[in-house]
């Protein structure tokens, strides 16, 4: 079922063979046409992003462009330069602002992305290699490091520095996520309520920022913009949520990245949470023996135990109320095309293929 570092299955990953396009999509057919409807109202716009994208990171050395056409070769979702520019669609006019703004949280996304499949040993992205799989750990620090430090260079050419001021503070917030998980690896007793900041941090923060900058830079008022705010961070957090399910019960082969990382890492998600605080006590005990164990085929023991026992559900429905949250958010904004479709993706976080 799983490929990656956790069956140990390392031949399974084939680098994208020389001849793909430069963009390609690596996302499932489903996801793929739920992202097209979304992103049609702001076709023009992405197209200008993913030059903006390119022009920025072009090197002069050519090693340093090889790491960045890797990167670059496929897309994912754009979840957040979408947010971005839909934001600022629902709250007046897009302005070029906007196209870098977008290029810029597409970096910073990519630079947590190259770094996090470090951390998490991960083989596959995008239904590509990762660059620690093919280059391994040093070359994919610092690309890491390239790609956050040209979201700051690309970012500073804006007049207005507010802009800087905010992905600096999101980028903070999201290291902090990144360093309160890691101080809770392995913490069997992690509540809700610690999952909750982690996840608000280390993803919701930079959909969060996404939304505010695109309202912000379309002259939207505070109150508005605060609005928006609070719909990416919904959204974030429902993501975030949803990815941690697909991590537990998701194909490889369909969510083209490695999965089953977070038990290997000991990273402990809602599902688990919720398990050890209603399962009997002999599965509890069971998990918490195979959390802690090496065994080799302990995600997919933990996958048997966790399917059937209703805490997959209970993480959907805590999703699914920060969907409503999102949604909720919109409701004072005029009926646009940019709320509708900002509208329709807050479902589709919840709703993507496994
Ligand atoms: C993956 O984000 C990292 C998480 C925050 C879960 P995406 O699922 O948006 O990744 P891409 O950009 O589509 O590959
Ligand atoms: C990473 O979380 C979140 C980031 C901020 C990069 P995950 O470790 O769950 O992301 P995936 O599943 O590897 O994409
Ligand atoms: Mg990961
Ligand atoms: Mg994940």
């Amino acid at each position: 079922m799983k490929t990656g570092a956790h069956t140990g299955t390392r031949s399974a990953i084939k680098p994208p063979a020389k001849s793909a396009p430069a963009a390609a999509s690596v996302t499932s057919s489903a996801t793929a046409s739920a992202v097209a409807s979304f992103t049609a109202c702001i076709a023009d716009e992405l197209r200008a992003v993913d030059r903006v994208f390119s022009d920025e990171l072009a090197s002069d050395l050519a090693c340093v462009n090889t790491l960045v056409k890797h990167v670059s070769r496929f897309r994912g979702k754009m979840l957040r330069p979408v947010l971005l520019l839909l934001s600022g669609k629902a709250c007046g006019r897009l302005t070029d602002a906007h196209t870098t703004l977008a290029a810029v949280v597409e970096m910073v996304h990519m630079a947590t992305l190259v770094h996090d499949d470090v951390l998490d040993e991960a083989e596959l992205r995008r239904k590509g290699a990762t660059i620690n799989h093919l280059r391994g750990n040093e070359a994919a620090v610092l690309l890491g490091d390239y790609l956050i430090s040209h979201s700051y260079h690309l970012c500073s050419s804006l007049q207005d520095q507010s802009a800087a001021r905010a992905i600096g503070r999101t980028t903070n917030r999201v290291c902090e996520g990144e360093l309160l998980q890691i101080d809770n690896r392995n913490n069997l007793d992690l509540s809700e309520e610690t999952y909750l900041e982690i996840i608000s941090r280390k993803t919701a923060s930079l959909c969060a920022t996404c939304c505010e900058l695109g309202a912000r830079f379309a002259g939207a008022p505070e109150a508005r913009v605060g609005l928006l705010e609070l719909y990416g961070l919904s959204v974030g957090i429902a993501f975030q949520i949803q990815d941690d399910i697909l991590d537990i019960v998701g194909e490889e082969g369909t969510v083209g990245k490695t999965l089953g990382s977070d038990v290997e890492k000991g990273k402990m998600t809602l599902p688990m949470i919720h398990f050890l605080r209603t399962a009997p006590a002999e599965h509890r005990a069971l998990l918490r023996s195979l959390m802690t164990s090496g065994d080799a085929d302990k995600a997919e023991r933990i996958r048997n135990l966790i399917l059937p026992s209703g805490s997959i559900e209970y993480a959907r429905d805590r999703a699914r109320q920060f969907v409503d949250r999102a949604r909720g958010a919109l409701h004072t904004l005029p009926d646009t095309e940019g709320r509708r479709v900002l509208d329709a993706m807050a479902e589709f976080v919840v709703s993507r293929p496994m």
